[in-house]
């Protein structure tokens, strides 16, 4: 199945970002401001030089809004989390392939994600090929093009990843299958007209730095209107 670009894009609120005394309310800020799913970074301090949260918090946040939980998993050996992120209410994991040892290991944790009942997603360091992602791109929902070095909120945009997101939905289209194509890193309304191969824009900073969350949100998802696709 393809599926043709959507008119705006859909918008996920790191929460990264959000004040974490008070999340549950951040959430819900961000929620009723019009953000489509919910980003939650998983750091474990090995995969990356960041250590944020875990399935509780997610166990913990699931009441709070009806929207997606998109789970980010920075974090080595996630074969030994997914259940836990699964049970605590997650709608989306997605996994990094550098976390992995092998591909049948790859394509085995990706089958079970989806028999937990979660959508399964792949993503990649900038400094991996996306090539490396083309064997898997069949058995995922999502897959996710980072454009910042996976840690840290805040940083600068990548320009030199946005040939990857052209390059997924190319492979996408070959292979008639309709995942998702999400980017996450350095996303603002000025870096989003840049990527008009994408169907899902992540942002931290820009939504919760923003003096006016709502606008933030809007001007993220109307970039598409603006956004030429690249692919062919
Ligand atoms: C970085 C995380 C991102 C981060 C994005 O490792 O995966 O989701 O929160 O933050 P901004 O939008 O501020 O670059
Ligand atoms: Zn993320």
């Amino acid at each position: 199945m393809t599926e043709l670009p959507m008119s705006e894009f859909l918008v996920a609120p790191s929460i990264l970002s959000a004040d974490f005394a008070r999340l549950g309310e951040d959430v819900a800020r961000v929620a009723h401001a019009g953000a489509d799913w919910i980003h939650v970074d998983v750091m474990d301090g090995h995969f990356v030089p960041n250590i944020t949260i875990g399935a509780p918090v997610v166990k913990s946040l699931r009441p709070v809004s009806k929207l997606p939980l998109d789970v980010h998993l920075m974090i080595e050996n996630p074969e030994r989390y997914v259940e836990d992120f699964a049970k605590a209410g997650a709608d989306f994991l997605t996994i990094h392939i550098e976390a992995m040892k092998s591909p049948s290991e790859t394509e085995a944790l990706l089958r079970r994600i989806r028999h937990l009942g979660v959508k399964p997603g792949i993503t990649l360091r900038p400094v991996t090929p996306v090539e490396q992602l083309f064997p898997f791109l069949s058995l995922v929902d999502l897959v996710l093009v980072m454009t910042v070095n996976p840690g840290f909120g805040g940083q600068k945009f990548m320009a030199d990843q946005i040939s990857k997101i052209s390059a997924l939905r190319n492979e996408l289209r070959r292979i008639g299958h309709g995942a998702l194509i999400q980017v996450d890193g350095g996303v603002s309304p000025e870096t989003a007209v840049l990527l008009g191969d994408a169907d899902v824009l992540v942002a931290g900073s820009a939504v919760f730095g923003a003096p006016d969350v709502r606008e933030a949100i809007r001007n993220l998802k109307t970039a598409r209107s603006v956004a030429k696709p690249v692919a062919q």
